[in-house]
């Protein structure tokens, strides 16, 4: 039984559809989920999923991240995950960090990789005039949103879409391909999950 780790920074309705994915038949279990913001909406969804949280604020450490990250780590540990998922996390990792979990963290990122890493991926799609738009589990790798894909989700880019519109499409898709990355790769397939709307 692998044991999965969820860092958020909002809402949390990835890591939510994540919770309620492992259920008895699935490979894994979440054992913690941890937020950089105390206020953290996703916190208590996931306490109400009787799963145990903790958060450390960020704002804390005015930007002495490894001190952030080690002060992660200290709940982190204690829970001993084999898995640590990234859902809507907004903090950048160290390299150290993250060579930690080194092909065992995830993120899920709400655009077709390898275009748009980074920020407001939907408005870049919408601005470069494409038809598709998506999202991308990937392994994540020191360098920002570029580690091996895990699966992809695709969505058309429809007349009259906006960031807001594009990305509550892409949301929905989200929801469905995140579980599905998690449970193969529990299971030790990597074979990429695609999703066509
Ligand atoms: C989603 O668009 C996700 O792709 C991005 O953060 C947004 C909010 O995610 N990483 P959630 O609702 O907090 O899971």
């Amino acid at each position: 039984m692998k044991r999965v780790a969820i860092l958020i920074s909002g809402g949390g309705s990835n890591m939510v559809r994540l919770l309620e994915s492992m259920t008895d038949d699935h490979p894994a279990r979440a054992v913690l989920v941890g937020s950089n913001d105390p206020a953290a909406a996703g916190l208590a969804k996931a306490e109400a999923a009787g799963v145990a949280t903790f958060a450390v604020d960020h704002r804390a450490y005015r930007g002495d991240r490894p001190a952030f990250e080690s002060a992660l780590l200290e709940h982190l540990d204690r829970a001993e995950p084999d898995i640590l998922c990234l859902a809507g996390f907004m903090r950048i990792l160290t390299p150290e960090f993250v060579s930690r979990f080194q092909d065992r963290m995830l993120n899920i990122h709400p655009s077709l990789l390898p275009k748009y890493p980074g920020l407001h991926t939907h408005q870049r799609a919408l601005d470069a005039g494409d038809a598709q738009a998506g999202a991308t589990v990937h392994l994540v790798t020191p360098e920002l949103d570029a580690g091996p894909i895990l699966g992809q989700a695709r969505v058309p880019v429809l007349p009259g879409d906006d960031a807001d519109r594009l990305a509550a499409r892409v949301l929905v898709q989200e929801h469905r391909l995140y579980p599905q990355v998690l449970r193969r790769f529990a299971s030790g397939d990597r074979t990429p999950v695609l999703i066509a709307e």
